[in-house]
């Protein structure tokens, strides 16, 4: 496991740096008019390219799941599931919340989770059994664990929305049911920083319809070791029909507030 803990976050560093230097200076707001996708999607190409080949080179027994090229077989036993830009609206308007998530799952069971969120100098690591870490930019290291003890009224809750219409109105409507329990609601843009940000004490809960697998797998780990309970509806794993992440005691008052809601609708 070792190995992969490494490994996972050379890569993810490596793909930072490259992310954060390639990025063209002009990008944002004049390229929204245009050719912004294209830009954007060449660059999730070049990120997750870098990375399968960077671990293929260390390992190339091994399978993956990346946003971008979709699954491939191994013979290993690991699996690497990879979001190369998790946020690409907010890497397109020059916001800080992207990051770069790379998980590690061995006979199908997720061991070792990294987001690195480069325009924030820090980076989330989580290996299973071992707890969840902080790394900043300086060095500096924070042993991370979920707020405890918030009751639902006054949870701030973390969540996101789809890109297809129907999704999102569906996900305006469960808002609005959601909203006048809770402290508020923080929409950072990136799957994988809001559950960072869970296991972090940052926010309390996250929730959304519609995360896929390299979405969630290395956030998931991250909150689980930091103590907190990541699922879906009643006793599901997390999967793209919901996904539902908060420290102890919040999770089961907010599983059901988003059921009486019809969150996994739509
Ligand atoms: C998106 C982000 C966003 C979430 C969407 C995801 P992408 O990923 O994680 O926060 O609300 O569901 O698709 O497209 O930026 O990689
Ligand atoms: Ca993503």
């Amino acid at each position: 496991m070792q190995d992969l803990f490494e490994l996972a976050i050379s890569t993810a560093e490596v793909a930072s740096v490259m992310l954060v230097d390639k990025r063209p200076a002009d990008l944002g707001v004049a390229y929204t008019k245009s050719s912004s996708t294209d830009v954007v999607t060449e660059m999730d190409k070049a990120s997750e390219r870098l990375i399968i080949d960077r671990i293929r080179a260390a390992r190339p027994g091994d399978a993956f799941l990346g946003e971008e090229s979709g699954a491939s077989g191994g013979s290993s036993g690991v699996r690497w599931i990879v979001d190369p830009i998790d946020g690409t609206v907010n890497y397109l308007y020059g916001l800080p919340d992207w990051s770069v998530s790379i998980a590690a799952e061995v006979d199908g069971e997720v061991v070792v989770g990294v987001v690195a969120v480069p325009m924030r100098g820090e980076l989330f690591t989580a290996a299973r059994g071992r707890g969840a870490t902080l790394v900043r930019e300086d060095g500096s290291t924070r042993r991370l664990g979920c707020n405890t003890g918030v009751t639902l009224d006054k949870a701030l809750v973390a969540t996101g929305f789809g890109y297809a219409v129907d999704r999102r109105a569906h996900q305006a409507e469960t808002l609005q049911r959601v909203l006048p329990r809770v402290r508020d609601i923080r929409r950072s843009g990136s799957a994988a920083v809001d559950l960072c940000s869970v296991a972090a004490g940052r926010v309390d809960a996250y929730y959304e319809r519609g995360p896929q697998e390299w979405d969630f797998a290395a956030g998931a780990l991250v909150v689980r070791e930091a103590g907190g309970t990541v699922g879906g509806l009643n006793g599901e794993p997390p999967s793209p029909e919901l996904t539902i992440a908060a420290g102890p005691g919040l999770f089961g008052p907010l599983h059901d507030l988003l059921a009486e809601a019809g969150a996994a609708r739509g």
